[in-house]
């Protein structure tokens, strides 16, 4: 397993649109250890393939508090949406920064496991929200674009500025 380099907003590679994933075989569940390991080293919750510029519908997730649920969805599609929710939200991509944002409360995502079995989850709450922020990533939108004109610039400042600070 390796650690992969994450890009950081506003990379125009973040933008790309991801490509659906054909056959699942090792070469995508190896991908799909490494992203693994690179969101709990970071430490995240999510991680898109888009994120380590690989852009293939591929994400990890973990939200359980042990660390110790792994999700892996392969082509995830959501086929449901409901109700409303608004939860302060941030992004590997996008160090530092959090933010509000209004999400569905619940959604049910289709998608393929690593072994290429066809699966439906239905999710609540924060792994409702975490599915949905992800997903963004794999249609080249961050969750910075949720946010106001104003509030969008503002982030760039700051990134802009720490960038500069750190280099
Ligand atoms: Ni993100």
């Amino acid at each position: 397993m390796a650690l992969l380099p994450i890009l950081r907003f506003p990379d125009p590679r973040l933008k790309k649109i991801a490509a659906p994933v054909g056959e699942i075989d090792d070469s995508v569940r190896r991908l799909i250890a490494d992203m693994a390991e690179t969101m709990y080293e970071a430490p995240g919750i999510g991680l898109a393939a888009t994120q380590v510029d690989v852009h293939k519908q591929i994400v990890v997730i973990d939200v359980s508090e042990g660390r110790n649920e792994l999700l892996a969805l392969i082509n995830p599609r959501i086929d449901d949406l409901q109700g409303q929710q608004e939860g302060e939200e941030g992004c590997l991509s996008v160090p530092g920064i959090f933010e509000k944002v209004e999400r569905a409360e619940r959604v049910s995502v289709h998608f393929q496991d690593g072994d290429g079995q066809h699966q439906t989850l239905v999710a609540e709450g924060l792994l409702a929200v975490c599915i949905q922020h992800e997903l963004d990533h794999l249609n080249g939108k961050v969750f910075v674009d949720h946010l106001s004109q104003l509030k969008q610039t503002r982030i760039r400042n700051k990134l802009a500025k720490q960038a500069r600070v750190t280099a």
